[in-house]
C-alpha cells in the first residue's frame, strides 16, 4: 500500500475513535509480514484507566486473528506533532512485534520512523522472567 493511501486510511480510522473523554483521537494500522492490515483506534472508558490505546487495539485484533509476524505499525493522532506510542504500548509491541518499525504521521502527512527496539531500549522481556518454582 502506498504511503498516501495509508495516510488516507488512518484519517478515516481516526474519525471513528471513541475518544469522548480526552477528545484526542488516535488511529493505528498494523501491517503483518504477509501484507494484511489491521486497524485500531483508541477506545476510552468513563473509568479513565480502562482506556485502551489505538496501537494495542490494532495489535490485539491482529493477534486474535492469528497473525504473529509484523512489519510495521502506522500511527496518526490529533495535535500538531506526530505522536509515538505510550510506554504501555511500547512494552506490548516489544513483546509481540519486536521487529517492527513504527511510522508516525503528523497531520500534514509527513512521517518519521523508528524501530520499536530504538523506542524501548533495554526492554524488559521474557528472558527476565524466572521459571516459577511450584515446590512449597
Ligand atoms: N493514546 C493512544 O491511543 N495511543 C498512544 O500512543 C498515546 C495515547 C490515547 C489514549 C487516550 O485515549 C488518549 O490517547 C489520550 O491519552
Amino acid at each position: 500500500m502506498k504511503t498516501a493511501e495509508i495516510f488516507a486510511r488512518l484519517q478515516d480510522i481516526q474519525k471513528n475513535a471513541l475518544a469522548g473523554f480526552s477528545h484526542f483521537r488516535v488511529a493505528a494500522l498494523v501491517e503483518t509480514e504477509d501484507g494484511q492490515m489491521f486497524s485500531g483506534f483508541n477506545i476510552e472508558s468513563s473509568s479513565y484507566g480502562l482506556t485502551i490505546c489505538a496501537e494495542r487495539v490494532a495489535l490485539f485484533k491482529a493477534l486474535s486473528e492469528g497473525s504473529r509476524k509484523f512489519k510495521r505499525i502506522y500511527l496518526l493522532c490529533d495535535g500538531e506533532q506526530a505522536c509515538s506510542p505510550c510506554g504501555a504500548c511500547r512494552q506490548v509491541i516489544m513483546d509481540y512485534a519486536p521487529d517492527v518499525e513504527i511510522i508516525m504521521f503528523d497531520r500534514s502527512g509527513k512521517s518519521d520512523r523508528m524501530s520499536i527496539r530504538d523506542l524501548l531500549p533495554r526492554a524488559f522481556g521474557p528472558e527476565h522472567l524466572t521459571k516459577p518454582d511450584h515446590s512449597c
